[in-house]
């Protein structure tokens, strides 16, 4: 052997030990430039051929050219394993439990009372009503004067009232509305169809059927031949959609300052069809809302021409109706917001 020979068999030796050392495929690639490269160990060797006989030239040469191919193919592999090795780690990291329980979503859901205000506004949308909203804190005059209760009047009584000031106070009922949309509305262009659901307030001591705050709605059907005969249709139409096809509607006297002639309106009990049962203390009817047909007043202070237009008016409570609906005896949980009772009214 000549000492080209032992020095490509050294070269090989610790070349594959160092391939198979290294950790990743950049040192690998570090080795491989440093053994085979231009200026590595083995093109050194091999210009060390010139100094040889020229009989020992082929041996030493082809010998030169086993290392060389030995080492690459070494070199092959370790890249082969390396590569292996890396994809193996990365799925190990991306590796997925499937089985891990997941975070759970809460969604919210819409309060009971904001669900039975939209089945009312589909309702009254479907007979041609719009829906309006107006201001929670409101002028005396659109509470009160302009629907003919002036100062001083008894009916006052019958809302106690939380005065902001002289002139300003907190709603006591969803009237208001009546009188703005009434002095806004353009009768030219036909007649004026609205509903306005809204939170009220009145200085009620709080208990089980009182609250100081609470949700009505108002409806106002204002136009040419409007007869009472309309109001109830509309409200027949209505409480049957909401409360089953059965449903028979009875009108009582009463009075409002701002309808004329007002009515106090019953539905026969949805519960026990009109028998007697605990919903409708044995009467067989349940009283659901107020009404009557507009007061000439209250046409008058908007500017409307009562012996050319008329019509009716109509205001309910949201809360008692979601109380029926649902039995619910207490009208605080609305307000209370305990979870565990709002839960029970989450629609899918
Ligand atoms: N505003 C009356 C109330 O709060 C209800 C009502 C409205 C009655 C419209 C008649 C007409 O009690």
């Amino acid at each position: 052997m000549t000492s080209l020979q032992d020095k490509l068999l050294a070269l090989k030796q610790q070349g594959i030990k160092d391939i198979e050392k290294s950790a990743d495929l950049k040192e690998l690639n570090d080795i491989r430039v440093h053994l085979l490269g231009k200026k590595g160990p083995m093109t050194e060797i091999l210009h060390g051929m010139r100094d040889l006989a020229k009989e020992e030239r082929p041996a030493v040469g082809s010998f030169a050219n086993k290392v060389r191919d030995n080492l690459t193919e070494t070199l092959e592999q370790r890249k082969q394993e390396l590569e292996a090795a890396k994809i193996e780690h990365q799925l190990a990291q991306e590796a997925l439990d499937v089985t891990l329980p997941g975070t759970p979503v809460r969604s919210g859901a819409h309060h009971v009372i904001m669900q039975i205000t939209e089945t009312l506004e589909a309702i009254f949308l479907g007979m041609g009503f719009q829906v309006v909203s107006g201001y929670e804190v409101e002028e005396e005059k659109y509470n009160f004067e302009k629907l003919n209760i002036p100062k001083n009047h008894p009916a006052r009584d019958m809302q106690d009232t939380f005065y902001i000031n002289n002139d300003i106070l907190m709603r006591t009922h969803m009237s208001p509305d009546e009188a703005r949309e009434l002095e806004k509305h353009d009768f030219s262009q036909g007649p004026l169809k609205m509903i306005s659901p809204g939170r009220v307030y009145r200085r009620d001591t709080d208990d089980a059927t009182h609250s100081h705050q609470f949700f009505q709605m108002e409806g106002q059907y204002i136009g040419k031949h409007v007869t009472m005969a309309d109001l109830k249709g509309t409200l027949t139409f209505a409480m049957r959609k909401l409360f089953g096809a059965d449903r028979e509607i009875r009108f009582r006297p009463s009075y409002f300052p701002f309808t004329e002639p007002s009515v106090e309106v019953d539905i026969s009990c949805f519960n026990c069809d009109g028998s007697g049962c605990e919903v409708c203390k044995q009467s067989g009817w349940i009283e659901v809302l107020g009404a009557g047909m507009t007061h000439p007043n209250v046409l008058k202070a908007a500017g409307v021409d009562p012996d050319v237009y008329g019509g009716f008016a109509f205001g309910l409570g949201i809360d008692r109706f979601a109380m029926l609906k649902y039995g619910i005896n207490d009208i605080r949980q609305f307000y209370q917001n305990d979870v565990r009772f709002l839960r029970q009214f989450k629609q899918a």
